[in-house]
This record gives structure tokens, C-alpha cells and sequence, in this order.
């Protein structure tokens, strides 16, 4: 990413400063279409304000030596310029002319003059080149999967890993993501899948987006003209003032905080707010707000629950969950999944999921093991839904489950993740002499996790009340998941598990849309066939996908 090009973020919207020239010898011109009129304008001041000659008239100015244009080929400019100058009676002869005078040359080569403040060398990939006379043939989806495409369609096809070169781009992406969620209904949905897969997009990309030549191509970002806007505003000048506003707007803040308690959504949220509340403090206050019990818990515990997970508290908690099982039905396995299987280092809860190499015999293992766990004082709060699984749900099609809710027996709970076992874990590792990176995961916050919200919590004065602080307590509060699989079922249930939500959106519109298959995190059913496909591994449904294995590690889109 580009760093922003010295510009002060107080310059912008003040009244055009007194330029002087200090490249005579160079004169721009900037073919405006495809660009918008306010970016148009904005670049042509930025350029005036470091000194270089900005033609207003490709008519007029004769001695124009660079021609920067936001298209591809050298014959749309000619075609761009000549509809400009169609008025006048050899105007095509004059767009030929200029061509011929000047470098006609990419965003790139202007964007690397603004950031080195003075004109430099144009390079061949700076200038545009003519049209290829044969045709481009699009790649096969054999060839997607041969070469791992990183631009492919879908997002499973491409492999995606944790750290990217695009963060600043993937970070504003998604906060205009949480935004439209935050307003919510069908349309801000729509608005809000459309920036996560956008960002998604360029979270496969190789390398840094450096204009925007490197997204054009790109199949989640075609039509997607806010996307664009934000991406062109953060290459070019470091920063977003819409991204920036959204981020610093009351409303936005206040959601962030309303929909971090367990239990609350963007709706109740936004009911909070529209009631007037502003602060967790409000909320409790308030006579005519009640809350679930999950909502209580989520207010009492705010502070622990809103502090990321990290992994060596997610395998103490493994641990605790196995020496039940182990007690209760021997041989069962215990994995975690969700965002630590993909190599997060910190998370907002902990996904357990269970099995038995015997079909059938984990049926009444999640009731006994919280029963046990209750006796050892170490939950807070369960809800546990029983399994819901019918033959039918394997080939109901995605659109008729409204949400992308599985139907296993499971609990969702917040666990007492006892302070003195955490310290014990840590001390064993390095005895057994983990490395570095794996012990300092205790005080590291993964870049990809969400900021804890001490901060916020200082504004909701939920501490005045003496609740949502850990420090009296022998014992942090900490979301975890319990899912139990059946065996048959286990690696639909472990790829759906593991996750990410984006990941298992894309495959599954894969599998719908090239495959003609209904993929949940029960099966894979066959819709031309009538019949389900057995799976014993994650590698077997990429199988039979057609798709190339993409390791957890890889699925972070
Ligand atoms: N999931 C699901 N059904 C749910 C909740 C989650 O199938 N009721 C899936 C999600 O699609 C996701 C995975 O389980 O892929 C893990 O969910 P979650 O814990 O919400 O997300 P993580 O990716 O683990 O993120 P974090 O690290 O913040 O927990
Ligand atoms: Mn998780
Ligand atoms: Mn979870």
C-alpha cells in the first residue's frame, strides 16, 4: 500500500492554494472518462499543487508529453479523446497527433510521480499498449484449478491465507460491511455481502493493489462502484474520509457496542439507540428494556466476552471438554475448529466439535458432559438446542434455509475458564519448550481479531456497577461452542465448522451453480442423481466438487 502522499488531511475542501511550476518541461493531460468528475478534479489539483503542468485543453495545448488515462489500450484513448474533440471539424486528426507527441501512460505512472513529488521515467508497463487482434480466451475452470487462479470467480477456488498484502483495503471494506449490516434489511444485506466479497477478492490477491488496473479484473468487484470509489480514495491518498467518518459517527459506535453483548443483534441494537440509549449503563437502566437471559449474561460479562480468545485458553478449555468425553464415552474426538483451525491466533469464541467413530454413539454424550461441567462449576451459561437433522434437510435447497444455521445438537455457552489452569498451560509449553510464536500468542492479539473493547466498556460505565470486570473473580468467562457429529456426517460437519462464513457462502454457491449440488454442513446432495455423496474427509467433498483441496489455513476469505 502506498503511503499517503504527504497530503494533510486539513488541506482537503480548503480553497486552491497558489501553485508554482516546478517541471516545465512536462504537461499532463488526464483523460477523464472512466474516472469520476470529483476524483478527475481532485487529481488534477493534487498534480498542480506538486508542481507539475495540468492541460486543461487537448485541443489548445500542443505541447501536452504525457497523456494519463484510466483505460486500457491506447485506441480508447484515441476513441475517448476524438468524441471530446468531435465538435471540431478535424478532431480526429488532432487526438492521432497528441497520441503520436506523447507517452500515453497508466494511473500508475501518475500516482508514482505524485508520491516521488517530481516526474519519473516512464517504463514500458506504464504505457499503454495497442489492442491484442486475437481475442483472450477466458480460462477454463480446469485451468482455475490447475493454476490456482487468485482471481477466480469463486471464493473457494482461490487460496486465501490469513495475512494479505490488502488490509488497509480489506479493513475499510468491511467496516462499510458491518455498517450496512448495522442498518439492516434486505437491500443493506445485499449491500453488505457485496463489500464482503469484495473484500474477499482482494484478500487472494498476491501482492499489494497498487492502482486500479490491479482490481479491474476482478469478477466480485465488476459494477461494484462504491467499492471502487473507496479503493481508489485509500491508494491514492492513504485514507477514506467516508470510511473515516463511518468509523468515528456515534451511531456507528454506539451499534459496535450494543451488538457485542451476547445475545444482541443489529435489530435489538438499533432499538437501543432509537430508544435513546446510548451506554450499556442505559440499557440496564432503562424500565421499559428487558432483557433475554443471554442478554444479562452478555451485559454482566461484557468486558471478559469481548475480549479475544486466545489459543492457548481455547486448548485449556479442549482439554476440559476431553477429560469429560474421555470419562463419559472414551474415544471421542474433540477438535477445535472455527477461526483457530484456519490459524487465527485469537477469536471471539471457542468452536468445539464432536464426534464418535460409531454412528450413533455420541447421541446423549452432550447432555451428560454438561451435566458433568456443571458440577465442576465450570459453566455460566448453556443453551442447548437439540439436533433437528432429517433426511430432508440434505436436499432442501439452500434458498428455503433462511439462515445458514446447521441442524446438529449443540450448545452454545459461556464457559468459567479457571485463571490458575491458563498460567499451568502456559508454563507447560515453554517447559516442553514451544516455540516463540506459539507461546506469545497469550499476550498477541491477532491482527485479523477484533480490538478489545476496553475502551468502549469505559464509555458504557458498566464498571460502576461493579459487573463485567474479571479481576474479583478466580475465573474469566469465555464463549464456547459445542457441536456433536455423527461420524457419517463428521467431515461436512468439520468443513462447515471450520469456516469462514465467507468460505462456506462461496462453496456452496459452487456447489449449486457449477456442480448442480446442495452443500450444507450435513452433506453433499446430488440434484441430477437424487443421491447424497459419502464423505470421510474434507478432501473427499473437494472431490467431488471438482474443486483443488484448500488446507483451513487457506480459507480465510
Ligand atoms: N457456524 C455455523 N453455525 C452457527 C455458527 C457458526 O455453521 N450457528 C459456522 C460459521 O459459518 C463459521 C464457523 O462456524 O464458519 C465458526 O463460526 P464463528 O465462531 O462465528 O466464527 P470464527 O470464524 O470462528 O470467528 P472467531 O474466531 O471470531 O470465533
Ligand atoms: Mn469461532
Ligand atoms: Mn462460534
Amino acid at each position: 500500500m502506498s503511503a499517503p502522499m504527504g497530503k494533510n488531511r486539513k488541506n482537503r475542501g480548503r480553497n486552491e492554494e497558489p501553485t508554482v511550476v516546478k517541471f516545465q518541461d512536462v504537461n499532463i493531460f488526464i483523460v477523464e472518462r472512466k474516472i469520476q468528475r470529483v476524483r478527475f478534479e481532485h487529481l488534477k489539483k493534487l498534480a498542480r499543487r506538486k508542481g507539475f503542468r495540468v492541460a486543461d485543453s487537448i485541443e489548445l495545448d500542443e505541447d501536452i508529453t504525457h497523456i494519463v488515462a484510466e483505460l486500457d489500450h491506447r485506441e480508447d484513448v484515441l476513441e475517448a479523446i476524438s468524441s471530446k474533440l468531435k465538435a471540431s471539424k478535424d478532431g480526429q486528426a488532432i487526438a492521432e497527433r497528441r497520441l503520436e507527441s506523447a507517452e500515453v501512460v497508466c494511473m500508475d505512472w501518475f500516482t508514482a510521480c505524485m508520491e516521488e513529488q517530481k516526474p519519473v521515467e516512464v517504463k514500458d508497463e506504464h504505457r499503454l499498449k495497442a489492442k491484442p487482434k486475437v481475442v483472450a480466451i477466458c480460462p477454463s475452470s480446469e485451468q482455475i484449478r490447475n493454476s490456482g487462479y487468485q482471481d477466480a470467480r469463486f471464493a473457494c477456488q482461490r487460496r486465501t491465507p490469513l495475512k494479505h498484502h490488502n488490509k488497509l483495503l480489506t479493513d475499510a471494506l468491511e467496516s462499510l460491511e458491518k455498517h450496512a449490516e448495522f442498518l439492516g434489511g434486505d437491500q443493506n444485506q445485499s449491500r453488505a455481502l457485496a463489500f464482503r466479497k469484495a473484500s474477499a477478492a482482494l484478500k487472494a490477491l498476491p501482492k499489494p493493489v497498487r492502482s486500479m488496473r490491479d482490481v479491474q479484473n476482478l469478477y466480485d468487484l465488476r459494477g461494484g462502484k462504491h467499492c471502487k470509489k473507496v479503493i481508489q480514495e485509500l491508494i491514492e491518498d492513504g485514507f477514506s474520509t467516508e470510511i473515516d467518518n463511518i468509523r468515528e459517527d456515534k451511531w456507528f459506535q454506539t451499534m459496535e457496542v450494543f451488538t457485542g453483548v451476547f445475545g444482541c443483534g443489529a435489530a435489538t441494537s438499533r432499538k437501543w439507540y432509537d430508544k435513546d440509549l446510548r451506554t450499556l449503563k442505559d440499557v440496564l437502566d432503562a424500565p421499559d428494556v428487558s432483557l433475554t437471559k443471554e442478554q444479562r449474561k452478555g451485559v454482566e460479562f461484557y468486558d471478559d466476552l469481548n475480549t479475544p480468545v486466545n489459543r492457548i485458553e481455547a486448548e485449556v478449555i479442549r482439554d476440559l471438554v476431553v477429560e469429560e468425553t474421555e470419562r463419559i464415552l472414551p474415544g471421542t474426538t474433540v477438535v477445535i475448529t472455527g477461526g483457530f483451525i484456519r490459524g487465527k491466533e485469537s477469536g471471539h469464541d471457542v468452536d468445539l466439535l464432536m464426534s464418535h467413530p460409531e454412528d450413533g454413539k455420541e447421541e446423549s454424550l452432550l447432555a451428560k458432559l454438561l451435566k458433568n461441567l456443571h458440577k465442576r462449576e465450570l459453566l455460566e451459561y448453556t443453551d442447548i438446542q437439540n439436533s433437528s437433522f432429517t433426511k430432508e434437510v440434505l436436499s432442501r435447497p439452500a434458498q428455503a434455509r433462511r439462515s445458514h444455521l446447521d441442524h446438529y445438537e449443540r450448545c452454545f455457552s459461556i464457559f468459567r475458564l479457571p485463571k490458575h489452569l491458563i498460567e499451568q498451560k502456559k508454563h507447560t509449553k515453554k517447559q516442553n519448550g514451544s516455540s516463540d510464536a506459539e507461546t506469545s500468542a497469550v499476550k498477541d492479539i491477532d491482527d485479523d481479531s477484533p480490538a478489545p473493547k476496553q475502551m468502549k466498556l469505559e464509555q458504557t460505565n458498566v464498571d460502576n456497577r461493579g459487573v463485567g470486570t474479571s479481576e474479583s473473580r478466580s475465573w474469566v468467562a469465555r464463549r464456547v461452542d459445542l457441536i456433536i457429529a455423527p461420524a457419517s456426517q463428521y467431515a461436512y460437519a468439520l468443513m462447515g465448522w471450520t469456516g469462514s462464513r465467507m468460505f462456506n457462502r462461496s462453496i456452496r454457491d459452487y456447489a449449486n451453480k457449477e456442480m448442480n449440488m446442495t452443500l450444507t454442513s450435513h452433506g453433499l446432495y446430488d440434484k441430477v442423481n437424487f443421491k447424497s455423496l459419502p464423505a470421510d474427509t474434507e478432501e473427499d467433498i473437494f472431490n467431488h466438487l471438482k474443486l483443488e483441496y484448500r488446507e483451513p489455513v487457506d480459507r480465510n476469505c
